[in-house]
């Protein structure tokens, strides 16, 4: 078990869920043949490469003034992608921390943020080259979101950690693939690498949603626990970050994705991990059973709630120009 650095784990709880990964060690490698196979390996400055035999400052110059059209939301919704793929270096040590040593499990990992590193690469450079969004604003709101840490409570249970990314992966897929389209409309360029990152997305929801479903098959009540604790509700890292929930409002007014969106995640998850049909469990295993089949009607109420009381409303971001718009 040194290879999972038990020490760090000091309650048999931990150590415990630590064994069943470890347990998991050949499925990780058979899911991540698996994935490898299916990805399409890009790099950003492919996708944003004029077409061969043209000339480049003539590209960037025709890029910026269909650019100009970019909607404030797209270009918000944009912004706050962009941080949320920069904040990579937060998530890559909460899967290194239990997932260490020479392991397909690290492996993993790795693969991972090398594939994750060129989604925030990719939009970091199209911001660049298009001068859609205020860069150097953009650049210390990274440099603030990374030097506030990231410490979620749920960081200290690798259950959790995996309906985490479950989730999350999900969530990215849809922010993105919906940013494309509604960004892509004005500039066709954002719409091609967005479908791109979003597919990407999916494919690490596919691994993620595996893995949580083989530990349901061997750990279903203390799987099942962790479960009941994440996902009534997800924080996205950059909650601490000046202005996100005014961000997080633009883009749930744009219908780029807000609480509907989550609902229908979870319901996807409950159904692919079969969890109103998990049976034999013990009486905590149960009572998380009961409250994960409660979370969606919970959700619908506070959505319900939420678009019942939104008032059009004057939006204004430094990251974006300062430049005012209002929505619906
Ligand atoms: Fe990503
Ligand atoms: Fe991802």
């Amino acid at each position: 078990m040194d290879i999972f650095q038990i020490m760090y784990f000091p309650d048999n709880e931990t150590i415990a869920k630590v064994e069943v990964l470890a347990d998991l060690e050949q499925d990780v490698a058979d899911l991540t043949v698996a994935h490898e196979a299916k990805r399409i390996l890009w790099f950003p400055s492919e996708l944003l490469a004029p077409e061969p035999d043209t000339d480049p400052d003539a590209f960037v110059k025709q890029l910026r003034e269909r650019a100009k059209g970019i909607s404030m939301p797209a270009r918000v919704a944009l912004a706050l992608n962009t941080l949320t793929e920069e904040g990579l270096p937060h998530f890559h040590r909460l899967l290194a921390t239990y997932l260490g040593g020479d392991t397909f499990w690290a492996k993993w990992t790795n693969l991972w943020t090398a594939e994750e590193d060129r989604h925030g690469a990719v939009l970091h450079d199209y911001a660049h080259d298009s001068k859609i969004l205020d860069n150097p604003v953009l650049e210390r709101m990274q440099f603030e979101y990374l030097k506030a840490g990231f410490e979620p409570t749920w960081d200290k249970d690798p259950y959790r950690v995996f309906v985490y990314t479950s989730l999350q992966e999900r969530a990215t897929q849809v922010s993105h693939a919906n940013t494309g389209k509604l960004a892509g409309q004005y500039e066709p360029l954002i719409g091609t690498v967005l479908q791109n990152v979003a597919k990407e997305e999916a494919r690490h929801y596919v691994f993620y949603r595996e893995i949580f479903l083989r530990v349901l098959a061997r750990d279903p009540n203390r799987a099942l626990e962790s479960a009941a604790l994440i996902m009534p509700s997800i924080d996205m890292p950059g909650i601490s970050m000046p202005h996100f929930r005014e961000m997080a409002d633009v883009i749930r007014r744009a219908g780029i994705y807000g609480p509907r969106d989550y609902i229908r995640i979870v319901e996807d998850l409950i159904k692919f991990w079969s969890i109103d049909k998990l049976e034999g469990l013990n009486e905590a295993g149960r009572k998380a059973q009961e409250k994960i089949m409660a979370i969606t009607e919970r959700l619908e109420r506070v959505a319900n709630m939420m678009e019942t009381r939104s008032r059009a409303k004057t939006f204004s971001f430094n990251v974006a120009f300062a430049r005012e718009f209002a929505m619906e």
